[in-house]
């Protein structure tokens, strides 16, 4: 899964290109891509690609489609500087360069026959939809699965059309909530933070697994409520996102003590970190 790390052409981009953009909210749009030697990326949910834009640099972004999708690779963008601003002008068509999938990704076969309580807010939900489509197309390999998705207001949703399949379908329960509902905003679902929808899930901690990204805010309080449902420390997967440069444990600018993200995670067990200073 890692590449070995003194190998220089992990440094070096391949060539790539959008083959199409969907804005799905103000600030965040999908991007499919494909790279031109026509290769499938290869990912585990939960890797991430370095992707370079020409003249304006580098940024990590988690992989968003499950390696069970065929053809084109997806990335959720959100607009916050350089690189992802020149990213939200781009046209399909444009070429750009994707170095990975890099990181360790999500231990699918570890997880297999364990129940699942998905929990994300915001953006977070682009690597976990990763691993929620994985599930969803090998549903016979996983347990009852719990989908918890929060944001700020409503405007802020991503993933709408497949957050409302997956409220259909048998593979998961989803819930969703916003922290607050403008009053001109259509919505009649839950309005609370993400840990608030936490005790109302009927789970069994011996046998389930929560896998949980967010914004860094989140992670103390949902924590907080897994502790009070009584799930074990090791029984919780956490995808952490730090300043990276190389990707591939070169650099140290993703450093949490004797952990490099870029290597070592983004995944990691929450009873091997919990101690690190400034990991939660
Ligand atoms: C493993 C991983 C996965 C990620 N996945 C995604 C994803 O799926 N989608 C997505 O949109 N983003 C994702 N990110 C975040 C993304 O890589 C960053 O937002 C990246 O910085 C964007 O690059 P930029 O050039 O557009 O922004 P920058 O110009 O780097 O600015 C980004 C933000 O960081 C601030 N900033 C700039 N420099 C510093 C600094 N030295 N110290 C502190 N703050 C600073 C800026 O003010 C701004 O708010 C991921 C990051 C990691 C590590
Ligand atoms: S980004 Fe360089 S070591 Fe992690």
């Amino acid at each position: 899964m890692n590449k070995v790390i003194r190998d220089k052409t992990v440094l070096e981009p391949e060539k790539a290109t959008i083959v199409s953009i969907k804005e799905l909210t103000d600030k965040e749009k999908l991007f499919e891509v494909e790279l031109d030697n026509g290769k499938s990326l290869d990912q585990t949910p939960g890797q991430f690609v370095e992707l370079y834009m020409p003249g304006y640099g580098e940024a990590p972004f988690s992989i968003s489609s499950s390696p069970t999708k065929d053809g084109p690779f997806e990335l959720c963008i959100r607009k916050v500087g350089r690189v992802t601003n020149a990213l939200h002008r781009a046209k399909e068509g444009d070429k750009i360069g994707i170095r990975g999938p890099f990181g360790n990704g999500f231990d699918v076969e570890f997880l297999k026959g364990k129940d699942l309580l998905f929990i994300s807010g915001g953006l977070g939900l682009a690597p976990l939809r990763s691993l929620i489509n994985y599930v969803k197309d090998n549903s016979e390999d996983y347990g009852k699965t719990n989908i918890l998705y929060g944001c700020k207001e409503p405007s802020e949703r991503l993933f709408i059309d497949e957050l409302n399949e997956w409220k259909k379908q048998d593979f998961c329960d989803a819930q969703e909530t916003v922290d607050s509902c403008p009053a001109d905003a259509e919505w009649d679902g839950n309005v609370g933070v993400i840990t608030t929808l936490i005790p109302e899930v009927d789970f069994d901690p011996e046998t389930t697994y929560a896998v949980v990204c967010g914004p860094p805010v989140i992670y103390k309080f949902v924590m907080q409520e897994l502790d009070k449902k009584n799930l074990s420390d090791d029984h919780r997967f956490l995808s952490l996102e730090r300043r990276m440069k190389c990707g591939v444990g070169e650099c140290g600018h993703c450093q949490i003590g004797e952990y490099y993200v870029c290597r070592d995670g983004p995944v990691f067990n929450y009873a091997e970190i919990k101690d690190e200073e400034e990991a939660i």
